[in-house]
This record gives C-alpha cells, sequence and structure tokens, in this order.
C-alpha cells in the first residue's frame, strides 16, 4: 500500500500539464429513462462530427449505458482506474469520428473513499487527459446522489433533460433547485426529448422556464426540442447510435442541428463565465469539503 502511494507520488510530480480550458457539461434528468444516453451519446457524436475533440464519460453508477447504445463490450472501466489506479488515458475507448469515451461500471462514491494521495493522482490524470479535448459530457445517472451532485457542481454547465409529462417536469425543477442553492452561477439549458408538436414542446419549456425565474430566479435557455423518433428505439435495439444508422432520421437531423447551433453560439463569444476554476479544481474542493467533515 505504501508502495503504491509512493509509486503515485512519483507519477505526481512527473507529469503536470497545465489544464486547457476544455468545456465540460453534465447531461441531467430528475427522473430515469428520459433519454439522456441517448441524447449524450448522439449529441457527443455530433460535436465530434463537426471537428470538435469531444471525451464522454459515462458517470451512470453501476449501469452505465454508453456501451451497450455502441454496441461495444470494453474490457476497462473507471472502475479499472480505481482499483489499480491504470492511466485514464488507458481505459479511453475510440467511438465513430474519434469520439473518445470511458464507460461507468461502478460507483462515484469510491471515488470520494480514494486517499488524498490517491485522488490527487486522479484530478491529476483527469486534467492531464481532459486539456486534449474541447468538450467533455457527462452522462449522470437519474436524480441526485451526494456523489453525483459534487460532479454537477463542478462543470461549466448543465443540459437538464425532460419529457414533457408532469412527473419528469417536476423532478427536473427538483435537480434545478439543489443545484442552484449550491452553485448560483451554474448555467442551465433544457433539452425536451420525445416532443410529438414543436408548439406543445415550445410552451412546456416556457412555462417551466417561467416557474424556475419566478420561485429560484434561475434562467435556462432551451437547447433543443427533440421529436419522438421510432428510429431511435430501432437503434437502440441494433445497438448503434441514431445519428450513425440512421443518419437521415429527424431524431439525427434534429441532433446535428443541435450540435451546430451550440457551436455556433459558442463561437459568437459566450461569456467565459464567472466559473473560472477548472473542473478538477473544483471537485478537489467539494472532495475536501467531504472528507473534512466535522459536523
Ligand atoms: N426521442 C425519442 N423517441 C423515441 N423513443 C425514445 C426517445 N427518447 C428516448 N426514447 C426511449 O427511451 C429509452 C430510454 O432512453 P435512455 O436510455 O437514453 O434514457 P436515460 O435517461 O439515459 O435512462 P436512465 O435514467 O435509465 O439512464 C430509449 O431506449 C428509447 O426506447
Ligand atoms: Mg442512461
Amino acid at each position: 500500500m505504501k508502495d503504491q502511494a509512493e509509486q503515485l507520488r512519483r507519477r505526481l510530480s512527473e507529469k503536470r500539464e497545465p489544464e486547457k480550458k476544455s468545456h465540460t457539461i453534465a447531461v441531467a434528468s430528475g427522473k430515469g429513462g428520459v433519454g439522456k444516453s441517448n441524447f449524450t451519446l448522439n449529441f457527443a457524436l455530433s460535436l465530434a462530427k463537426e471537428g470538435q475533440r469531444v471525451l464522454l464519460l459515462d458517470l451512470d453508477i453501476g449501469m452505465g449505458n454508453i456501451e451497450v447504445l455502441m454496441g461495444e463490450s470494453s474490457k476497462l472501466s473507471i472502475v479499472d482506474f480505481f482499483d489499480r489506479s491504470a492511466p485514464l488515458s488507458e481505459i479511453i475507448q475510440t467511438g465513430p469520428y474519434g469520439l473518445s469515451y470511458i464507460t461507468g461500471g461502478s460507483g462515484l462514491a469510491a471515488l470520494f473513499e480514494l486517499g488524498e494521495v490517491q485522488f490527487s493522482y486522479f484530478l491529476s490524470e483527469l486534467e492531464g487527459v481532459f486539456s486534449r479535448y474541447d468538450y467533455i459530457l457527462f452522462d449522470m445517472g437519474a436524480g441526485l446522489t451526494e456523489e453525483s451532485l459534487k460532479f454537477m457542481l463542478s462543470v461549466n454547465e448543465i443540459f437538464l433533460l425532460t419529457t414533457e409529462e408532469p412527473t419528469s417536469l417536476t423532478d427536473a425543477y427538483a435537480v434545478v433547485k439543489l443545484i442552484s442553492q449550491r452553485e448560483k452561477d451554474m448555467k442551465f439549458s433544457m433539452i425536451v426529448n420525445r416532443v410529438e408538436k414543436a408548439a406543445e414542446g415550445r410552451g412546456v419549456y416556457s412555462r417551466f422556464s417561467s416557474a424556475l425565474y419566478k420561485f429560484l430566479k434561475v434562467e435556462i435557455k432551451l437547447l433543443a426540442l427533440l421529436p419522438e423518433d421510432d428510429s431511435l428505439r430501432k437503434a437502440v435495439k441494433r445497438q448503434s447510435p441514431i445519428v450513425t444508422e440512421f443518419p437521415k432520421a429527424l431524431f439525427s437531423k434534429v441532433m446535428e442541428e443541435t450540435a451546430r447551433r451550440f457551436l455556433q453560439a459558442r463561437q459568437g463569444g459566450m461569456p467565459a463565465g464567472t466559473n473560472q476554476a477548472s473542473f478538477a479544481e473544483k471537485l478537489r474542493t467539494f472532495f475536501r469539503k467531504g472528507g473534512s467533515k466535522s459536523g
């Protein structure tokens, strides 16, 4: 054990690439099964297709979906990193358009149980890896755990996915409430999925955003209205992402358009935001807070 710590300390002192500002996004929802994994995967692919360097991290604890949706069974996951300190770069896999991804497998909780040295090693690995990408997307599990909350509070922005169903909306509201209480400057965007009539989807967004503003003083932008599309179900069954399997499907078209608009808005000189600290720095702060609990 002592040897391992020693080894990690040595590796820590060896490589210290400063983290280039990659943009981190957590895709979250209140209720489960609303389409997070499919959105995240296909949005990531659409960004990659536009020439962006994208890393997708499957953080759905215990039931990572991304590898199933990709039809790939990976030999390595984030668990290998925790269990035997495998370099993060070793567990990164490559998908279509050069998309990089890391499959989940098991607990974020394990991360917060790491000792100080191991945790520093994890963060330095993260900084090194992140610096090679333009966008880092986190596919979060449904709802919130103490651990996933720490991750979400550390990102640059949150994409909130919901359907038009009231249950999905109230759960999404609860997520925004919890996060905005802890991080006032968090940036939120909303994606309404399984929309059948655009006007209705827009109405849902409009009522939701008004409520957020009225009761929480939080603003949320509309990122996309994603159509209900049978091709998505077919793609899931074939274990192939819809944007590569059915590029002409409506869902794929909307996804492509959403990625383009998103990139344009970012290029249009969106303010750097108040969140100047890097993802790793913020996560470190939350880890310390959690680690030195005194009451
Ligand atoms: N736009 C859509 N059109 C048709 N079916 C959809 C659409 N979005 C999602 N679905 C269906 O919902 C299922 C669940 O989607 P997905 O796995 O992406 O949800 P999730 O939010 O990641 O779920 P979990 O919370 O369990 O991780 C899909 O397999 C598909 O059958
Ligand atoms: Mg999922």
